[in-house]
């Protein structure tokens, strides 16, 4: 990538136009520009400053800015709109950037040096980050310097004119002679005129992943964060600003979403002048990251994308850029193998002959894909309850005498239902944690996070190793190589179980998720052929950092199919539902002992990407047993669709009890409305489901009342579905293009 490139200099500020579609630069007035999206920004060219002027619908000129009364106590950088804010010059608002200089002063005064344009992206030396060749993306690399205490800055812009998207990263390069730290590092920042907007987030917790909760965008400051160590469940580095009148279907939507695993921290921040300042990068209390002379700090990676077709838009465009720029797998457009994962039916009661008869009562069920979960490890430590064995990663000799190999052979033996196909075998792995009740710890104590001799506190009985330390990603990169040349293993679950909590420096956490992405790249190279499914007690790491490399996820520990509606959708705000791990579990559930059907729970289940089942097929009721070929037959059918075709939420679980969604293929030619009846009212009437995404003339099938319809009908008049009177009621509607 880089060829076209032009570099600019503040000596020579003469107009200079760039040859891209997408990026100009008249004097440096810089011009991002999207197929429906501007985002102008300039310098100020007596102070070097960047002044933020755009980021919205198309506009063609650069105005004068707001007028802000431009005396009394906050005057200078206060009244701005600043593209990249540092710290100490007049302005109070929080920076994007906090560097504590070798004779303890923070200020920063990082000004305009040069910006140079180049078509392509260039990549971002060990971090996850999305991607494209010259068509796709072209990027704005502006350098600045700070003469006073020589430290330059190259703050990147790459605009994905399909997708109105820019992702944002800067680096910070220390010229001097002594160490610098960096306290504060948002990837992505910029100040949006006085508008009134909300503010959509994630919010749970385990089991409880991903609710949507809204809020008005007031004077002062608003932080979502995670301090977990990672993207959490908590909360998701994401964040939506729209203004009130913005619905899921119309009105414009800015969303922001941090490529990063590790703690983050989003902010909005209303100033007295009205002005709105967002950042959203690392987490501050996990910085401090020390840079020494000559050597560079580079932040992760933000994608920011505008949509003006309200919250759903916001989405789409995120599942698209994701899809085709973001994951790197190749399984990524590919349907998924349904699997059967032993973890909710088998628990830790397993070995060779228990989980060989589960694998051949999956294959009659038509399980594409046999997934051993937790409990198969551990030769002094055996791994029988979840106390003991984490991090000695060989096979437990009293379940599998003679290893791994001939146990997966014997999964491989039994062959897929109606074809001639192998049933897979896949197999569980938490490489970054380890049980006080292993080899691996008692050989290693100095290889878990730690600090000094504070009490390493357990969770779930286990601790963290250090991934930031060479030897552990070696140990971790072995030990799972090690594993997958054991045996024909084509998937792996790859989870993690608990949050950071002693870490000897803040900055360990930062370390650690640059070694995680080491370790991973490592294997995911390597291993290309193997579906890589990240975990973390659920959707603890649902996050864009782990999507680069693996291309799907364990969406949430809890299984309910109703629960599971608002947890999926809301993960739908911004990571695609091909994306998605869904199983069915059993009823009633373990959870919540909610009783719904296994229709409901199937038509949960298939929407996303990666569909299978988790539970024991024996303890299966007569009427389940029957309607699994059926749901089956449904789920392939719709996988492609799932995998390839754009999503919409027609109706939130939140705010209706008839939840809908739809996905339209990607070639437009049928399109599938999964529509939920949660609980049922003598009044009022179900509303219509109005669709989404279909082309007003032309004419659909559908087979709920076999109607022939023009796509004008579907989307403005909607279709009235009869319900039963019961609750947890679903259907799946299939609409094909005439
Ligand atoms: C947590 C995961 O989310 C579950 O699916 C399961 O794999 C357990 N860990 C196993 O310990």
């Amino acid at each position: 990538m880089g060829v076209a490139r032009v570099v600019v200099s503040l000596a020579l500020l003469a107009a200079v136009s760039v040859g891209q579609d997408a990026i100009s630069a008249e004097s440096t007035n810089f011009t991002l520009t999207a197929d429906n999206m501007s985002y102008l920004f300039h310098v100020d060219t007596e102070s070097g400053e960047l002044i933020s002027d755009h980021f919205g619908s198309p506009v063609d000129d650069f105005t004068p800015a707001a007028f802000v009364l431009p005396w009394g106590w906050h005057d200078n950088l206060a009244n701005l709109r600043r593209e990249f804010p540092d710290i100490g010059r007049s302005d109070p608002r929080l920076p994007a950037i906090h560097i504590q200089h070798a004779d303890g002063n923070t200020v920063s005064a990082l000004l305009y040096q040069s910006h140079e344009v180049t078509q392509g992206k260039p990549v971002l030396p060990g971090l996850p980050a999305t991607y494209g060749n010259e068509s796709d993306v072209s990027t704005l690399a502006v350098r600045l310097y700070d003469n006073v205490s020589d430290v330059s800055a190259v703050l990147s812009y790459s605009i994905f004119p399909k997708y109105n998207a820019v992702a944002r990263s800067f680096s910070i390069i220390n010229n001097g002679s002594s160490d610098i730290v960096i306290n504060r590092a948002a990837s992505f920042s910029t100040d949006f005129p006085n508008l009134d907007l909300d503010l959509i987030e994630v919010q749970g917790d385990w089991s409880h992943e991903f609710n949507r909760v809204k809020r008005r965008v007031d004077y002062g400051e608003t932080t979502i964060r995670s301090t977990e160590g990672y993207s959490s469940h908590l909360s998701n580095p994401f964040i939506a600003l729209m203004p009130p009148s913005t619905t899921e279907s119309s009105g414009e939507v800015w969303g922001f979403n941090l490529v990063w695993t590790g703690s983050f921290e989003a902010t909005t921040e209303r100033f007295s002048n009205g002005f709105v300042r967002v950042l959203l990068g690392l987490n501050s209390l996990h910085t401090s990251i020390k840079v020494q002379p000559g050597e560079s700090f580079q932040s992760p990676e933000a994608v920011a994308l505008y949509s003006t077709e309200g919250v759903g838009g916001m989405s789409r465009s995120f599942h698209e850029l994701y899809k085709n720029h973001l994951s790197r797998s190749k399984f990524t457009h590919q349907t998924r193998p349904i699997l059967l994962n032993s973890w909710e039916g088998l628990g830790f009661e397993i070995n060779q002959t228990s989980l060989v008869r589960l694998a051949g009562e999956a294959v009659e069920l038509g399980i594409q894909l046999f997934v051993n979960d937790d409990g198969w490890f551990g030769e002094k430590y055996p791994r029988n309850n979840d106390s003991l064995g984490l991090g000695d990663w060989t096979p437990n000799p009293q379940y599998f005498p003679d290893g791994l190999r001939p146990y997966v052979a014997d999964v491989n033996n039994f062959t897929v239902l109606n074809s001639s196909e192998p049933l897979q075998f896949g197999i569980w792995v938490e490489p970054e944690m380890v049980n006080p009740n292993s080899t691996l710890y008692q050989e290693h104590p100095d290889w878990v996070l730690h600090a000094s001799t504070h009490a390493r506190s357990l969770t779930r009985n286990q601790l963290v190793l250090n991934v930031g330390l060479p030897e552990v990603q070696d140990f971790i990169i072995s030990t799972v190589s090690g594993l997958l040349d054991s045996a024909n293993i084509q998937y792996v679950k790859w989870d993690n179980n608990r949050a950071m909590h002693e870490l000897s420096h803040p900055s360990d956490e930062y370390k650690y998720i640059l070694g995680l992405y080491h370790v991973i790249e490592n294997l995911t190279t390597r291993y290309p052929d193997v579906l890589w499914e990240g975990c973390a007690s659920g959707g603890g790491r649902f996050d864009a950092g782990l999507l680069h490399y693996w291309p799907q996820h364990w969406t949430s520990d809890n299984t309910d199919a109703s629960d599971r509606l608002t947890i999926q959708l809301g993960t739908s705000l911004v990571y695609p539902p091909s994306a998605m791990g869904c199983h069915i579990s059993k009823a009633p559930n373990g959870f919540n002992q909610r009783n719904i059907s296994i229709e409901f729970r199937g038509h949960v289940a298939m929407m996303c990407g990666s569909f299978g089942l988790e539970l024991n097929p024996e303890e299966l009721t007569e009427h389940e047993a029957a309607a699994i070929p059926s749901i089956m037959a449904e789920a392939k059918r719709v996988n492609p669709v799932v995998i390839s075709g754009e999503f919409y939420r027609l109706a939130l679980p939140d705010y209706t009890p008839w939840p809908a969604t739809q996905f339209v293929s990607a070639d437009g030619s049928e399109s599938v409305v999964f529509a939920f009846q949660q609980k049922y009212t003598v009044k009022p009437a179900a509303p219509p489901v109005k669709l989404q995404g279909l082309d007003p003339k032309a004419r659909y099938f559908n087979d709920l009342d076999n109607g022939t319809y023009t796509g004008a009908t579907y989307m403005n008049g909607g279709l009235n579905i009869q319900w039963d009177r019961a609750d947890y009621q679903s259907k799946m509607i299939w609409l094909t293009k005439q």
